[in-house]
C-alpha cells in the first residue's frame, strides 16, 4: 500500500530559496527546535560530527558575502547555519560511550572495543577523519534543511564558498572541516522549479 506521508509532502516541498524577507527574524526558539531535529541524524559510532556555527548578526552576514562569493541570500536570510564537520570525532569518542559504560548499558570489553575500533580506523588513514567528518555531517545538513521547512522556512545549501576564507574569518579550528553553509529564512520569492531524473536513471538493480 502506497501511502503519502507528512514527510513525503516536506521533501517534496523543500526546494533550494535565494530570495529572502530580510526583515523576518527567526524566533529562538524555532531556531534551537530546527537545531535539535538536525542533530537527531545518525552517525558513524554515534560520534556526532556536526558543529553548527550559527550567523545572525548583519556584521557577520556582511563578513561572510564575498566568501560566498556574494551570493545574496547569504544577507537576506533570518539565519545562515555553517555546517561544519569533525574531523577528529574519535577524540569524542569517551563522552559518547564513557556514560554508557557508566550507566551499564555497555559491558567494559563492548566499550573497549568500540573505542579500540574508533582510534583504529581514524589511524588507518589521513583521509579517514576527513571523509567521515563530510559524509556526517551532511546527514545533519539535510536533516536541518527538511526541519526547518517543516516548521514553515525554507532554506538553500551553499557549497559555492571559499573554505579557507571562511576558516580565517570565522576562526574556525582545523579539527573541522567546513562542509556547507544553509541559509534559513521566510521565502519573498519562490525557488525556480527542478525536475528530477527518473528512478531508471538512478537505480541500478544488483549490479552494474
Ligand atoms: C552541496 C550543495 C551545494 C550547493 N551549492 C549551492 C550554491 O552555492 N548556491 C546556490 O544557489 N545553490 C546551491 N545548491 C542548491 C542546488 O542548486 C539545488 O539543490 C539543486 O539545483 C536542486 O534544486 P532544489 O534544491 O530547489 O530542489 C547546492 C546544493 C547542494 C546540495
Amino acid at each position: 500500500m502506497i501511502m503519502t506521508t507528512h514527510i513525503d509532502e516536506v521533501m517534496r516541498a523543500r526546494h533550494s530559496v535565494r530570495k529572502y524577507d530580510a526583515d523576518v527574524r527567526i524566533p529562538e526558539a524555532d531556531l534551537q527546535h530546527i537545531l535539535e531535529m538536525a542533530a537527531t541524524a545518525p552517525s558513524s559510532w554515534n560520534l556526532q560530527h556536526w558543529r553548527f556555527l550559527t550567523i545572525q548578526e548583519a556584521a557577520n552576514k556582511q563578513r561572510l558575502l564575498p566568501i560566498a562569493y556574494n551570493q545574496q541570500q547569504i544577507v537576506d536570510s533570518s539565519a545562515v547555519i555553517v555546517i561544519l564537520g569533525d574531523a577528529e570525532a574519535n577524540l569524542v569518542a569517551g563522552d559518547v560511550y564513557g556514560p554508557a559504560l557508566a550507566s551499564g548499558y555497555i559491558s567494559q570489553q563492548v566499550h573497549d572495543t568500540l573505542v579500540g575500533n574508533i582510534e583504529q580506523a581514524y589511524a588507518s588513514s589521513s583521509a579517514f577523519g576527513r571523509e567521515e567528518a563530510i559524509r556526517n555531517a551532511s546527514l545533519a545538513a539535510m536533516q536541518l534543511m527538511l526541519a526547518a521547512k517543516a516548521k514553515g522556512y525554507d532554506t538553500c545549501p551553499i557549497g559555492g564558498f571559499n573554505r579557507e576564507q571562511l576558516a580565517e574569518a570565522f576562526n574556525i579550528p582545523t579539527r573541522y572541516v567546513p562542509v556547507m553553509i544553509i541559509t534559513v529564512g521566510q521565502a519573498s520569492a519562490p525557488a525556480h522549479g527542478t525536475g528530477r531524473f527518473p528512478l531508471t536513471h538512478s537505480v541500478i538493480n544488483e549490479t552494474f
